[in-house]
């Protein structure tokens, strides 16, 4: 981190400060703020729109240019050549594999994707309806209670093993909330198969029939994984890093990552936007509905985003997929499809969408193959928790060792009620 130049800050009062200018690999330059405290002030910056909480060697992203990379490789090339295990590796380790580390890899999360028998038992406690996601956010949580030989967060074998261990096992647990919420019984997973097909078989295969995933929908989820796979400081992964600052476990960081991501703003949008295509129904109600997003009534889910104010790198790439997928399954006149391309022109064309900047994001069209893989619409956020648990890992295992790190903490600008005296109830 270079700092070459200085911002001087004056008050109206005199007092002035200097602010070092810090500049990174790539992207915009960024003023270090520390030394207002010698001012004894703060900074104001609600929802963090200009506030880099941390540095970071993992993920970039340009959100102007539409630019988005892993390690410095384009999301594009990831999404066409590697797959979802070798990207976890270089997420993790920060360089692609060679061929014998890649084996032994995939062969180390191969062999921890079961889970103790007894988390089966864990489920019942549930009802039958909960959400995956409530599932996911206990269960994953719960991993804590089971694995106590990898909780020091200070022993880098103990951070290595709790990582393998969330990487594998937490498909495992995602299938299975999918199973306990269908009523069929649980699938424990094949080494035979890569981390996708995997997941599909856990989610698919019943003990009564045969089941072999199809290569190209195996390949579309790999990509989803791929493309959901780290995305910096959002609103789940801060959330990872704050809990993670106060010396929580690895496990509980994780639980309370998958809280954050559920909400409709960040990954629970691709729910929200399959169920917004359903209830739009028709190509015929396109129009009246885009009209309800201008009127503010409502949000069009899937399209815009805090940082890309361009293309979103990984719709690109999804859109592709989507089309790839629909047409193997032969679907590609498939109402919703058709409906939700209708959706992309007239809101792409409108002046509303233009000057807002507001292009399709991952979601919107991540959904859609979702839906195609057979993928019921509680699960989609569940898959995104799945495919973002290596980019939490390997941002909270970045954190562990940086030498900066300290306990996360906010100020605020009280705007509360100044000092008052205690007024006893009889003369309230
Ligand atoms: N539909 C209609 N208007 C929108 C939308 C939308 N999807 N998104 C933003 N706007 C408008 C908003 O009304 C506001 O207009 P104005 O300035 O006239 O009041 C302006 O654009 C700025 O909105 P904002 O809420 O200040 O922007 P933000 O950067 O805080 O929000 C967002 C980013 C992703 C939360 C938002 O675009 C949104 O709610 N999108 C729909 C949900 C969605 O698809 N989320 C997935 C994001 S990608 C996956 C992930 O990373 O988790």
């Amino acid at each position: 981190m270079e700092s070459k130049r200085v911002a001087t800050l004056t008050l109206d009062d005199g007092r002035s400060v200097e602010l070092p200018i810090l500049s990174g690999t790539l992207g915009a330059e960024v003023l270090d703020i520390r030394n207002l405290t010698k001012l004894g002030m703060f900074t104001y910056d609600p929802a963090f729109f200009v506030t880099a909480s941390c540095t970071s060697k993992i993920t970039f992203i340009d959100g102007d240019a539409g630019l988005l990379y892993y390690r410095g490789y384009p999301i594009e090339q990831l999404a066409e050549h590697s797959d979802f295990l070798e990207v976890s590796y270089l997420l993790l380790n920060g360089e692609l594999p060679n061929a014998a580390q890649a084996g032994s890899f995939k062969d180390n999360v191969t062999h921890h994707t079961m889970v103790h028998d007894q988390m089966a038992r864990f489920f019942s406690g549930f009802r039958r309806d909960a959400h995956p996601m409530a599932v996911m956010v206990g269960v994953v949580g719960a991993l804590s209670a089971f694995y106590h030989d990898s909780l020091d967060i200070n022993d880098p074998q103990h951070r290595e093993i709790s990582a393998m261990r969330m990487l594998a096992k937490v498909p495992t647990i995602a299938a299975m909330a999918h199973k306990y919420y269908t009523g069929a019984p649980f699938m424990y997973p094949k080494n035979k198969f890569s981390y996708a097909e995997n997941l599909m078989y856990m989610m698919f295969a019943t003990p009564a029939e045969d089941y072999e995933p199809k290569p190209v929908l195996v390949r579309a989820l790999d990509r989803i994984l791929i493309l959901h796979a780290d995305h910096e400081q959002n609103a789940s992964t801060s959330t990872v890093r704050l809990a993670g600052s106060s010396g929580a476990n690895p496990f509980a960081c994780i639980a309370s990552g998958i809280a954050a991501l559920w909400g409709p703003a960040h990954g629970g949008a691709n729910e929200a936007a399959l169920k917004m295509l359903e209830e739009i129904g028709d190509i015929s109600r396109v129009p009246e509905y885009v009209q309800g997003v201008k009127d503010k009534k409502y949000r069009l889910m899937g399209f815009g985003h805090r940082v890309y104010k361009n293309m979103d790198p990984r719709a690109a790439v999804m859109r592709k997929t989507c089309y790839e997928v629909l047409t193997e399954l032969k679907l590609e006149n498939h109402k919703l499809f058709e409906l939700a391309m209708e959706l992309e022109r007239v809101a792409l064309s409108d002046s509303y969408f233009i000057e807002h900047k507001l292009y399709p994001n991952v979601d919107f069209y991540s959904g859609i193959v979702l839906r195609a893989l057979g993928i019921p619409v509680n699960m989609f956020t569940v898959i995104f928790a799945v495919a973002r648990t290596i980019g939490w890992i390997s941002q909270w295992n970045e954190m562990m060792v940086d030498h900066d790190h300290k306990i996360g903490r906010p100020r605020q600008l009280y705007v509360g009620a100044a000092r008052r005296d205690y007024v006893p109830i009889s003369k309230r």
